[in-house]
């Protein structure tokens, strides 16, 4: 018999088709997901990637609450074009503390992975505020409430709490001094602590106005977007 004759049984028997196949896909699975199993992090490490300050996870919260991954990305694909209009492409490290990730899958709006340091605080405010009046044809909502929002941070150490329990690595002093550094991150003269305690982080009144706004927030967490890896010097991890 051929090996195509012995083929012909299987393709005339349904239910051994079924059992032969349901026995290679078995194999198949165990063979590619086992190992994820054993492995302590699928991740490759970069330098510069940190857990979000307060101040910017606090941001990262508004960013969900108002659905802006509706209609913007985070997520930047390794093809000409996008690497062209947006900056090298994102890793998968640079999204390791995001819990829930933002990637997104609609594009109303641009890509915001490397926003951080395009534009100036005071472009972003004006833009929140009223976007047409910086981008006349733009179709994106008006948040000017955010500046009249203040916000004390009371409850950011219990949410770093909760994401250190999903595997973010904050310490029990970060935790601690969250609500300080939640107020310190915009104030230039009381900033040096949060810098410390998260290499990068930018300090300063973000929305121009006294107080922490939800403004200030939402700023604070565009600004860091994408700004965390130096891109002139990583070289992509080859033996892993
Ligand atoms: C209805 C869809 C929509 C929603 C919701 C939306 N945006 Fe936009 N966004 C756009 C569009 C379209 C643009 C491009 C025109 C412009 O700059 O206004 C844009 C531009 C931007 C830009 C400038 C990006 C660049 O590289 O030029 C930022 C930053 C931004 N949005 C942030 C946000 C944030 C934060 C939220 C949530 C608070 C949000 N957007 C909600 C549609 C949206």
């Amino acid at each position: 018999m051929g090996i195509l004759d012995r083929h012909k049984v299987l393709e005339k028997n349904a239910t051994l088709l079924l059992v032969a196949s349901f026995a290679v896909v078995t194999v198949g699975g165990v063979v590619e997901i086992a190992p994820l199993f054993y492995l302590e992090n699928t991740i490759e490490e970069v330098d510069g990637v940190r857990p979000y300050s307060p101040l910017e996870l606090a941001g990262r919260e508004i960013y969900i609450r108002e659905g802006c991954y509706v209609c913007h990305s985070q997520m930047i694909r390794p093809m000409r074009d996008e690497v062209e209009r947006y900056g090298h492409y994102s890793l998968a490290a640079e999204s390791m503390y995001d819990h829930p990730f933002q990637w997104g899958s609609k594009r109303t709006g641009p890509d915001l992975a490397r926003v951080g340091g395009r534009y100036s605080d005071e472009w972003h405010v004006d833009h929140f505020t009223d976007p047409q009046s910086v981008v006349p044809e733009s179709v994106m909502p008006k948040y000017a409430f955010l500046k009249d929002r203040l916000i004390d941070g009371e409850y950011i150490g219990d949410l770093m709490s909760t994401h250190r329990f999903v595997g973010v690595p904050y310490t029990d002093q970060q935790i601690e001094l969250a609500q300080a550094d939640f107020v310190n991150q915009t104030d230039p003269f009381e900033g040096d602590g949060v810098i410390e305690r998260y290499p990068g982080a930018q300090v300063r009144n973000f929305d121009g106005e006294p107080g922490v706004s939800e403004m200030d927030a939402l700023i604070a967490y565009m600004q860091m977007l994408g700004t965390l890896v130096d891109f002139s010097t990583f070289t992509p991890d080859a033996s892993r």
